[in-house]
């Protein structure tokens, strides 16, 4: 939610008191340069008794409501038939009107079921755009992954106001050139992720549902920010302005075959699930659920967890608890801007991003700039963000460097976690970081995993660019802070 001031400014607040509380230290900047150092330049590998802000991800890190902690009392530990499932399944029937409901233990393991299910070597699966964990499984399947975007997706610049639309045109396009038949399902990712948590709009989606129908394609939609994509069609979509975010969850899961999410985002707690209508694909998933989940009736969640997610799937419903990530990143984003910082436009879900390219422009891809980028913000901040560019990309098969198509270090602000005051603590240090800008340099691998590298790969500081930083900052700001 946001309010308007007397001055006409409007400012997001929050709509819920605090009554628990984490203690949380400013680390000092000389033990964050040997921190950093410690973690290989990955901001992944930090400790997070050396972070001042965890902004690394909003995944499993919002805070719960007291009715989700209060339900984790209650939950039934039984093996099979644990009646905590069968909360669930009525939510999932309340909320997204799917009959067929199953639990799995996080977004990943729901990807890992559908690759194993839906994909046959050989086969194309077609996206708005992927996610990292996504690419991997369905790759893995033997598919070739497509990103069929529109050109506005890759605009770091951009007052669009649904940048994560798919491109109809292509839709086609790619229907005729691999057949429907080698097609494994189209997906639509909600909030995309990583191009800076850019929506889709109802009517992007409703041609899609169109075009599918016509050649019998399936349609995933990947839910895992599904209530803050429905915030962005109440607030930016012609029509839906005197919608309610339920009504559009509901119209947006009418036009969905398989629905799936990773539960750590919209919901805040820790799990995932799958849901359908259709019960030949519910059976067809079910056979798998046990080998690498469990039992249909927890899926490996915590029946605890399952409690939570159940109370956490009804209040994403509600105004202020869909708005209460995207109201922040939105002053984040605004905040960055009016200081001449190159934040992602327009804001999206998730997170607030900068755009390394634009930030660091004397480093080259090959210099990993957004990875560089993540650790002088932690230098300069003692905040964690997350590198989203070609760190985050796989390799080709054969070993070239397969370079991102954005530059992104993306600073995620968990739900209501964070406060306006860190906002602001925020935008003064990366100010002062993109006066400095010249001083970043580039890092290099220096030990390099086959696959999703950017989870434990280690890199090194070229030329000593780090401790450059660092005594500029001592210069300024003394060595406390
Ligand atoms: N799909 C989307 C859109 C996601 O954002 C994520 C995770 C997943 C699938 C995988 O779900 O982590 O529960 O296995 N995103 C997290 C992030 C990791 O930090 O953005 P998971």
């Amino acid at each position: 939610m946001s309010v308007k001031l007397s001055n006409g400014k409007l400012i997001p607040i929050e709509m819920h008191k605090v009554r628990i509380v984490q203690k949380t230290e400013l680390t000092p900047i000389k033990r964050r340069l040997q921190a950093i150092g410690a973690a290989g330049y990955n901001t992944f590998l930090l400790p997070t008794r050396e972070l001042f802000l965890d902004m690394l991800t909003d995944s499993g890190t919002n805070a719960m409501s007291d009715n989700q902690l209060a339900a984790m009392m209650v939950s039934d530990d039984a093996y099979a038939g644990s009646e905590s499932y069968y909360k669930l399944a009525a939510a999932v029937k309340d909320v997204l009107r799917m009959d067929w409901t199953m639990p799995v233990h996080q977004g990943r393991a729901a990807e890992h079921l559908l690759a194993k299910v839906f994909i046959k070597p050989g086969d194309v699966v077609l996206m708005n755009y992927h996610f990292t964990t996504t690419k991997v499984h369905f790759e893995l399947a033997g598919a070739t992954v497509l990103e069929i975007y529109t050109d506005e997706m890759l605009k770091t610049e951009s007052n669009h106001p649904f940048k994560g639309n798919l491109d109809l045109q292509k839709f086609e396009n790619c229907i005729k050139k691999y057949s429907a038949d080698k097609i494994s399902f189209v997906r639509m990712e909600a909030t995309t992720n990583l191009v800076g948590g850019q929506p889709f709009s109802m009517e992007n989606l409703r041609a899609v549902r169109e075009i599918a129908t016509k050649h019998n394609i399936k349609l995933v939609f990947d839910g895992s920010l599904l209530s803050e994509n429905a915030y962005f069609v109440k607030q930016r979509e012609k029509g839906y302005e005197n919608k309610s975010i339920q009504e559009i969850i509901w119209e947006m899961m009418s036009l969905a075959d398989i629905f799936y999410m990773s539960a750590r985002k919209s919901t805040s707690v820790r799990g995932g699930m799958i849901c359908t209508n259709h019960k030949k694909y519910y059976d067809l998933l079910l056979d798998w659920l046990p080998v690498y989940e469990g039992f249909s009736t927890y899926g490996g969640m915590s029946t605890k967890e399952i409690e939570a997610m159940t109370v956490g799937l009804r209040e994403m419903t509600q105004l202020e608890v869909a708005g209460a990530g995207p109201d922040f990143i939105k002053y984040f984003v605004e905040r960055m801007v009016e200081e001449g910082l190159p934040a992602v436009t327009p804001p999206g879900g998730l997170a607030a991003h900068l755009d390394a390219k634009r930030f660091l422009p004397h480093i080259p891809q090959e210099g990993y700039q957004a990875g560089a980028l993540t650790a002088a913000i932690y230098l300069a901040s003692g905040a964690r963000s997350m590198e989203r560019g070609t760190v985050s990309m796989e390799r080709a098969p054969d070993g070239t460097e397969m370079y991102a198509d954005l530059e992104l270090a993306r600073m995620a602000l968990p739900r209501r976690v964070y406060t306006m005051s860190h906002i602001e603590y925020m935008v003064d240090r990366l100010k002062w970081l993109y006066t400095h800008r010249e001083l970043v340099g580039k890092l290099k691998f220096v030990h390099e995993p086959p696959v999703l590298r950017f989870f434990f790969g280690r890199m090194e500081a070229l030329d000593g660019w780090e401790k450059k930083l660092v005594d500029a900052f001592i210069a300024d700001f003394g060595e406390n802070c």
